[in-house]
């Protein structure tokens, strides 16, 4: 299969099974947190959804949502093959392009100093996107990282998949004042719990809300 066989198989497949495929409502942002952790449920999901809170308690037009990669196949990229390692990868195609999605949060664990393997796959995967006319580019993208030590590498991390997405013409953002960094860095306790981490939480509301802000201004500009 040849590059442009691909695309039209990732890209139609995926158009077809879009039961989310809403449009764009006036002024509306959509908010989708991608997880890309192994572990369904745990620590990275749990920060996600706090970004994702904050976000939706900017404005009633801010509707959110969570995708979990775990168990999803989604394997290394092989250029000459992407089909054979994308799992369900195309399900995630018509979801994450889609006009109402204003905002992708991307939450990774911090492996070795860096985003798993998952995202990484998950981030090579997104070549799609780019070979179809930028399909995610005017959107807002903001990073969570979680790991089980306060300089674990959380920042690092979250640069890395920065990079990625600033390749897709995504408009990065990082967790808004009062901490004003580079996106929400969390700490596991090592009991699978972010609950005790209160910096780390506030870097997640921040950055849920910052995201948000930002959407809407460009939801509201596109009128
Ligand atoms: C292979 C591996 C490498 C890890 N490396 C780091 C690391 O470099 N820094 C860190 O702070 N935590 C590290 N951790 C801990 C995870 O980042 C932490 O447990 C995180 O909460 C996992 O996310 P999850 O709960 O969504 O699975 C590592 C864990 C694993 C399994």
């Amino acid at each position: 299969m040849n590059r442009r066989e691909f695309l039209a198989t990732t890209f139609v497949a995926g158009t077809a099974s879009s039961a989310t495929a809403v449009g764009r409502r006036k002024g509306a942002a959509r908010i989708v947190g991608v997880s890309c952790s192994p572990r369904k449920g745990k620590t990275t999901a749990s920060a996600l959804k706090i970004c994702l809170d904050a976000a939706q308690a900017v404005d009633p037009a801010v509707t959110t949502e969570l995708i979990e990669l775990a168990g999803r196949n989604i394997g290394v990229f092989d250029p000459a093959d992407p089909k054979a390692t994308q799992g369900s990868f195309p399900e995630l195609v018509p979801v994450l392009s889609d006009a109402s999605v204003a905002a992708i949060l991307v939450g990774t664990p911090v492996y070795f100093g860096n985003m798993t393997s998952l995202c990484k796959a998950f981030l090579d995967h997104c070549m799609a996107f780019r070979r179809e006319s930028f399909a995610l580019s005017g959107k807002v993208a903001g990073i969570v990282a979680v790991g089980a030590a306060r300089n674990g590498g959380q920042e690092l991390t979250i640069q890395s998949v920065q990079a990625a997405l600033l390749c897709q013409e995504m408009i990065v953002v990082g967790d808004g004042r009062p901490t004003g960094h580079f996106g929400a860095t969390l700490v596991n306790d090592g009991s699978d719990s972010i609950a005790p981490d209160e910096f780390g939480i506030a870097t997640a509301r921040n950055l849920g809300r910052r995201v948000a802000e930002v959407a809407l201004k460009l939801a509201q500009a596109k009128g």
